[in-house]
C-alpha cells in the first residue's frame, strides 16, 4: 500500500487524529510527560480526576507492584477544578490534542457542579465521568454499581452540557451491561471502560497490607483479559462509542480492543513503564495496517469472528 493508512476516528462527533489516548491519573496534566512523548501526536488527552475542591489523597504507601500489575490507592489527588482551569489548561490548550476532563464527586450536586463549570470552559473538549467514587449520601456505595444511580447521576451530568459526555464504567460489578445500559439511556455518548479493579496485597512477614488504604485498584496487563471481555460485552449491548481501557502495553493489545468493538483505547500503567508507550502504539497501529493492507482503523473495529 502506497498510502499511509488513516488512523482517525470519531467519538461521537469528536474527531481523533488516531485512537490512542491517555488513561486519567497516569498521565498527569500531561506537562510531566512534556519532555518525553511529542504531546501533539496523541489521540486525546484525558487529565487526572478532578474534583470540586483540591484533594491529598491517601496516606503512603499508596502504590505497590503485582505480579503483571500494579495496585494504588491515591485516594483520587487533584489539584481542584478551578486551579487547573487557571494553571493547567493554558498550557494543554496550545496542544493539538482535544483535551477531555475526568471529574469524580462524592454526591450527585458534585458532579453537577463540576459538569456546569466544564460547560463555561471553550478549550475542553469533553468530559469523562468517573462512577467508580463512592456515594456518600447512598452509604458509600459506588454509583458505578448500580443502574439506577448510574442513570441518575448521569441525567444530572448530562442536563449541564453540552459537550461530548463520557462515562467510564467499573469492573466492580456482576454484569457490567446492566451499567452501560443505564447510562447510555441517561445521555452518555460514548463509554470508557475498565477502571481499576478492587483488590489487596499482604506483607506475610509484618501481616500488614502493602497498602495504607488497605485495598487498591488492580491496572496493567492482568486485568487486560477482563477488560477485553468486558468491552466486548458492553459493545454488544450498547450502540455508543466505546474506548477501551485496561493492561494496555502494545498495539498488539490494543488491535484486540478495536477487534473487541472499541473505537479507541486509553493507556494507563504502560506510561510508568515506557513513557513514550503511546506514540509506540500509535505506529505499531500504523505499522499493522500497512502490513496487513488495511486503509484505516475503523475497518478493525468490531471486527471479532466467532
Ligand atoms: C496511579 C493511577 C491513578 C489513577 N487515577 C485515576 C483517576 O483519577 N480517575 C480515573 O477515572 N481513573 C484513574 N485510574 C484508572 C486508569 O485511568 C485506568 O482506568 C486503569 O488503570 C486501567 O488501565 P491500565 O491497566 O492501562 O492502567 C488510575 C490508575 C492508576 C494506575
Amino acid at each position: 500500500m502506497s498510502q499511509k493508512p488513516d488512523l482517525k476516528v470519531d467519538i461521537a462527533g469528536l474527531e481523533l487524529q488516531n485512537p490512542v489516548l491517555t488513561a486519567s491519573g497516569t498521565f498527569g496534566y500531561a506537562r510531566e510527560y512534556e519532555q518525553l512523548v511529542d504531546l501533539n501526536r496523541l489521540g486525546g488527552i484525558i487529565v487526572k480526576g478532578l474534583s470540586l475542591q483540591p484533594a491529598k489523597g491517601n496516606p503512603p504507601p499508596r502504590i505497590y507492584e503485582t505480579p503483571c500489575g500494579m495496585l494504588n490507592a491515591i485516594g483520587l489527588e487533584n489539584v481542584g477544578i478551578e486551579a487547573f482551569v487557571a494553571e493547567k489548561l493554558p498550557f494543554l490548550q496550545t496542544l493539538k490534542p482535544p483535551i477531555i476532563v475526568n471529574i469524580y464527586g462524592k454526591r450527585e450536586e458534585d458532579y453537577v457542579q463540576l459538569a456546569a463549570r466544564i460547560e463555561e470552559v471553550g478549550a475542553i473538549a469533553a468530559i469523562e465521568v468517573n462512577i467508580s467514587c463512592p456515594n456518600v449520601k447512598a452509604g458509600g456505595m459506588a454509583f458505578g454499581v448500580d443502574p439506577q444511580a448510574a442513570f441518575s447521576v448521569i441525567r444530572a451530568v448530562r442536563k449541564q452540557t453540552t459537550k461530548l459526555l463520557i462515562v467510564k464504567l467499573s469492573p466492580n460489578v456482576t454484569d457490567i451491561t446492566a451499567i452501560a445500559r443505564a447510562v447510555e439511556e441517561a445521555g452518555a455518548d460514548g463509554l470508557s471502560l475498565i477502571n481499576t479493579l478492587t483488590a489487596m496485597a499482604i506483607d506475610s512477614n509484618t501481616r500488614r497490607p502493602r497498602l495504607a488504604n488497605i485495598t487498591g485498584g488492580l491496572s496493567g496487563p492482568a486485568i487486560k483479559p477482563i477488560a477485553l471481555r468486558m468491552v466486548w460485552q458492553v459493545a454488544q449491548a450498547t450502540a455508543v462509542p466505546i474506548i477501551g481501557i485496561g493492561g494496555i502495553m502494545s498495539a498488539e493489545d490494543a488491535l484486540e480492543f478495536f477487534i473487541a468493538g472499541a473505537t479507541a483505547i486509553q493507556v494507563g500503567t504502560a506510561n510508568f513503564v515506557n513513557p513514550q508507550a503511546t506514540t509506540d502504539i500509535i505506529d505499531g497501529i500504523e505499522k499493522f495496517l500497512i502490513e496487513k493492507n488495511i486503509a484505516k482503523i475503523t475497518d478493525v473495529i468490531g471486527t471479532l469472528e466467532t
